[in-house]
């Protein structure tokens, strides 16, 4: 059976890091409200004219580099992205011209938070359908762009950076022993589009609005619908909760990733964390995390690892991959 096999991740976070005090200074919020509701210390924001398609480009180098392969072996680009560089083209196309990819096709996937899930699970399709053979899957946002500063509920938990991983077809036995996807699914459900959200955008006020959200009701969301959707990829699979090695779910807060992990009965030293130092980048939370504990020697070949993901739409899902 054909499966989609990581053979290289990237990362990349702008220079700039934004500590919890840098918000004190014009509202009223402090170090130790943000630290005690959130886990989160610090974020980075991009620096003035750098975007989006800049972390994308550097963090799917880094991957491209990683795996050891010439870029232009790759046929697909899927960018998940909510904060693109403009309306049209797809910042996905930019990203591929600038690595050097000259054949196959890029686009864009927008499902803000759950956007590497996503994007992942299409790539997957694509390789196991046949019609990639070699897909980079970028997951980069500028948050900073679309937060409203003037609101202490939400512009403290965002940052901007950018994760990468590529995969390959590869021809695999067909059992739970294979390296790669062994499973990713996605849901969404349009009735929620108003906990989170923008409060405009290209069609409706031709800006691209500022964020808002319902933090309590995403909260309440994420925690029970992230382990659900583990669940259901581990019952695909037939493979019980002890067959985890590491939880690398969506990055949106300490206290959301220890309810999850708690559901799962997954004990705290497996669940990899970063949003003390990235904050909540959206989609490319879960690769920057994947990444982070791939190089400091936790992740390794032959683990499985679990990224359950939550965001507006609301969309969420899972992607269950043996590493
Ligand atoms: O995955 C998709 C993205 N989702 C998320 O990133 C986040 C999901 N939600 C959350 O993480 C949490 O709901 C928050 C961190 C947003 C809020 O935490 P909470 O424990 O639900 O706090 P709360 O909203 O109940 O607020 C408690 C108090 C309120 O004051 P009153 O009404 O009790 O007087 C808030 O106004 O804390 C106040 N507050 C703040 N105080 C200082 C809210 N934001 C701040 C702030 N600094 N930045």
């Amino acid at each position: 059976m054909r499966r989609a096999v990581v053979i290289g991740v990237g990362a990349h976070l702008p220079e700039r890091v934004v500590p919890n005090t840098h918000f004190e200074a014009f509202m009223e919020t402090n170090d130790e409200w943000i630290r005690e509701r959130t886990g989160i210390t610090q974020r980075h924001f991009a620096a003035e004219g750098e975007v989006t398609s800049d972390l994308a480009v550097m963090a799917g180098a880094e991957a491209i580099k990683d795996a050891g392969v010439e870029a232009s072996s790759i046929d697909l680009v899927v960018l998940a992205t909510s904060t693109p560089d403009d309306t049209m083209p797809s910042t996905a196309t930019k990203i591929q011209h600038r690595l050097g990819i000259t054949g196959g096709a890029a686009f864009d996937v927008n499902a803000a938070c759950s956007g590497f899930v996503y994007a992942m699970t299409v790539a997957n399709s694509f390789i196991i359908a046949g019609t990639a053979k070699r897909v980079l899957v970028i997951g980069a946002e500028t948050y900073s762009r679309i937060l409203d500063f003037n609101d202490r509920t939400t512009c403290i938990l965002f940052g901007d950076g950018a994760g990468a991983v590529l995969l390959d077809a590869q021809e695999q036995k067909g059992t739970n022993d294979d390296r790669g996807v062994l499973f990713s699914k996605i849901h969404s459900d349009g009735q929620y589009t108003q906990l989170l959200a923008t409060n405009g955008g290209v069609s409706s006020t031709m800006t691209s609005g500022k964020m808002f959200m319902v933090g309590k009701e995403i909260f309440r969301h994420a925690s029970t619908k992230m382990p659900a959707a583990v669940e259901e990829g581990l019952a695909e699979l037939k493979l019980p909760l002890s067959a985890i090695d590491w939880l690398v779910p969506h990055q949106a807060n300490m206290r959301i990733l220890a309810s999850v992990g708690q559901k799962l009965h997954i004990n705290e030293e497996k669940v990899v964390a970063t949003v003390p130092k990235h904050a909540n980048t959206s989609a490319a939370s879960i690769p920057l995390a994947l990444y982070t504990a791939k190089n400091d020697g936790r992740l390794k070949n032959g683990h499985l690892v679990a990224c359950p993901a939550l965001g507006a739409g609301l969309t969420w899902g899972c992607t269950l991959i043996r590493w």
